[in-house]
């Protein structure tokens, strides 16, 4: 292994360091150990570089080296059948049924839902005159997945789907997903987690019901799914149609609200980005905003490290590693390479105009055969979501001092609330 902290007794302030404080921990390790480094945490020894080498042979290595890493701590909430606790063929196969509704045209046509879901979310903000950033992004990013992934376009049912994914939340305990023995009827925090589930899995098969009952329901992911036909003719299963639905529902709403929130805060810190922004927001192409959503995601990615684990021995940045050690793109680290992103502290869009860095210097979307399918979809939902902002009014934040770090689950948004306020001017 690379050097790093892989003592046993290492393990808990390791975690403890990783979900606390990644980008942190991450650069104190490479400043003792180098590039890579290695460490210990509960879910075994890890490897890891930011090195574009590193990354690069990892986003590009056969399918059979990997496994999914960690698949016991999501499965519960996200199902045997979801593309992020499945392996090998079956994992392609999940990919490619879920790639077709978040792509060209199908993405294309959500644009509109996803310009009604922000601009009404933008319009109660601006007659309250204050947005918590943090909030604005939930509720859009969970109106769009409701109204283009589910198709559900009932109000009702929304606040019964909007209720039950709060209980579930609140009852998904961190505990109960890192220790899979905790996983069982005798541990009440379980038997409150299962009984939230099944409430929410009602709510989601209603919801399918609906799709499935009317022949004009608009386009959404649940109607591709409801089309789609395996070798043998047969559809998908209600198994399999629920983990994907809620796959995509749990690694899409909280990735983009945050994302959004990090968005607002860099664009009402800098008057020059905002005015720079308000003077192309009604022209055909906004590349600046499209820079200014990728210079957010490097400069706090979302997800502040990307993992695998190898399902056999690996030669990898020098080192010759054991089947069942994991490996990890520190996209925090890589987005910080001077080499790669040259002051690389400085928030400055102009980079992204006209240039995008390989897939191995600047991956918030992770990279090779586990990239997420949502990348196009956040992206178009975000600028939908920012400009509806900036469109309904002009905003200041009330506390310009930077709002620190904080985890939540896997992501990394601000450590506090982003709170903007109605401005005249
Ligand atoms: C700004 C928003 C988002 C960020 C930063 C983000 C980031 C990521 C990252 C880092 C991964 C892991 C990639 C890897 O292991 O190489 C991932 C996977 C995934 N994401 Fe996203 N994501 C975002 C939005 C979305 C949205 C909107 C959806 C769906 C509507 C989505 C669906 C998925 C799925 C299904 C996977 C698993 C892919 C697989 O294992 O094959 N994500 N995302």
């Amino acid at each position: 292994m690379p050097p790093g902290p892989l003592a046993w007794f290492q393990v808990l302030p390791n975690t403890l360091g990783v979900l606390r404080n990644p980008g942190g921990t991450f650069e104190r390790l490479r400043r003792r150990h180098g590039d890579p480094f290695s460490m210990r945490t509960v879910n075994g020894r890890i490897a890891l570089t930011a090195e574009p080498a590193g990354i690069r042979a990892m986003f590009t290595a056969p399918t059979e080296t990997f496994k999914v890493f960690a698949p016991q701590a999501v499965r519960p909430l996200l199902g045997s059948r979801s593309v992020l606790t499945l392996d090998g063929p079956a994992h392609l196969r999940a990919r490619r049924l879920m790639l077709p509704p978040l792509h060209g045209a199908a993405l294309g046509a959500m644009a509109r839902a996803m310009a009604e879901c922000a601009d009404q979310r933008a319009a109660e903000a601006a007659q309250a005159g204050v947005v918590v950033a943090q909030e604005f992004g939930q509720r859009v990013a969970l109106d769009v997945i409701f109204r283009t992934i589910f198709g559900v376009a009932d109000v009702a049912l929304g606040e019964r789907l909007r209720s039950a994914l709060a209980g579930l939340m609140a009852a998904t305990n961190p505990l109960l997903l890192f220790a899979p023995p905790l996983q069982r009827s005798w541990f009440p925090p379980h038997r409150r987690f299962a009984s939230r589930r099944t409430e929410f899995d009602e709510a989601l098969r209603e919801a399918v019901r609906h799709v499935e009952a009317d022949p004009d329901a608009p386009p959404s992911a649940t109607k591709l799914f409801l089309q789609a036909r395996d070798e043998d003719g047969r559809p998908l299963p209600w198994e399999e149609l629920r983990d994907h639905l809620v796959t995509l529902l749990v690694a899409g709403h909280e990735t983009t609200a945050v994302a959004l929130a990090w968005a607002l805060w860099f664009i009402h810190a800098r008057p020059v980005v905002e005015e720079r922004l308000r003077a192309e927001l009604d022209s055909e192409e906004q590349l600046y905003l499209e820079a200014v959503c990728h210079e957010t995601l490097r400069l706090y990615p979302i997800v502040a490290e990307v993992l695998r684990e190898l399902a056999v021995p690996w030669e990898w940045c020098g080192h010759a590693l054991p089947a069942g050690t994991s490996v990890a793109a520190v996209v925090w680290l890589a987005h910080r390479r001077e080499a790669s992103f040259p002051e690389a502290e400085e928030f400055r869009p102009e980079r992204f105009l006209g240039k995008m860095p390989p897939p191995w210097e600047y991956l918030p979307f992770g990279g090779g055969q586990r990239r997420c399918i949502g990348a196009g979809f956040a992206l178009q939902e975000m600028q939908i979501a920012l400009r509806a902002l900036l469109r309904a009014g002009r905003w200041r934040l009330a506390d310009p001092a930077f709002p620190g770090l904080a985890r939540r689950n896997v992501t990394m948004g601000p450590g506090r609330e982003v709170r903007l306020v109605r401005r005249e001017k």
